[in-house]
């Protein structure tokens, strides 16, 4: 059987997009829109609709955009400059490649993870967004008081994360274990509206990076695959 290739595989259909090199030191100046002393960064921003919308209605704000998906980076770009919304800068590349390579340190005041987890099967779990290490640039990245917020539909992977969250040196809860009830960025993301509509629960995750908080990191026991308990 014919394998289809992968988005980002598709090399001319969705031509030149801009992509962060795959090695070597990245600085802000690299990859941020110019001219913003605020930034925020949405890992994933799939079709776009988050980061579209959260840029258009913040203006003074630059944002940018990780996506592994040639396709959806394309598309975000053609919506930015068709809806003139200048302050936005989405990128092909892998966060988790990604992020430990910025030399700059405390640039962004938050950090959006919308739904990252379709992946349901064991061979899938290396493709894992939310793991330890990528957690740890993230509150490297994140401004002294930077908040970082993390949704999902899948009610195990929350629980993974919630802890992961919990144990991470450096973030803490914005209240009680860091579950909130509502999205209080008010933008929706296109999978957030979906759930909704579909009457899915969605766990939602805030955090703020906390300066000087000591504690150890445990990584939880892993209940990643639905039922492995
Ligand atoms: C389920 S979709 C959610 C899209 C959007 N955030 C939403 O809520 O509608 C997850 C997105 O994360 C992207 N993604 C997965 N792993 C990634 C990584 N390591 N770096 C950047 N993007 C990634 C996928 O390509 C996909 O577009």
């Amino acid at each position: 059987m014919q394998q289809r290739p992968s988005p980002d595989r598709l090399p001319n259909s969705y031509g030149d997009v801009p992509s962060l090199p795959a090695v070597g030191d990245l600085q802000l100046s690299d990859f941020a829109p110019a001219g913003y002393t605020c930034l925020e960064l949405e890992i994933g921003f799939g079709k776009g609709w988050f980061l579209l919308e959260r840029a258009r209605s913040n203006p003074n704000t630059g944002f940018v955009g990780l996506e592994i998906r040639r396709k959806w980076v394309h598309l975000v770009l053609e919506r930015a400059r068709n809806r003139a919304i200048p302050n936005i800068q989405p990128w092909l590349g892998d966060a988790k490649q990604a992020l430990s390579r910025v030399l700059d340190q405390g640039i962004f005041s938050n950090v959006f993870i919308n739904f990252p987890d379709p992946w349901w099967k064991k061979r899938h779990l290396k493709r894992m967004v939310i793991v330890p290490e990528l957690i740890a640039e993230v509150v490297r990245l994140l401004t002294p008081d930077g908040g970082l917020f993390v949704q999902t539909d899948v009610d195990f992977r929350a629980d993974y994360y919630r802890q992961l969250l919990l144990d991470t040196p450096g973030l803490i809860p914005v209240r009680g274990n860091g579950t909130i009830d509502s999205n209080p960025f008010t933008t929706p993301s296109l999978r957030e509206i979906k759930c909704e509509a579909a009457g899915l629960p969605i766990y939602r995750l805030l955090f703020k990076k906390g300066e000087g908080c000591e504690r150890p990191v445990k990584i939880p026991p892993t209940s990643l695959i639905k039922g492995e308990y």
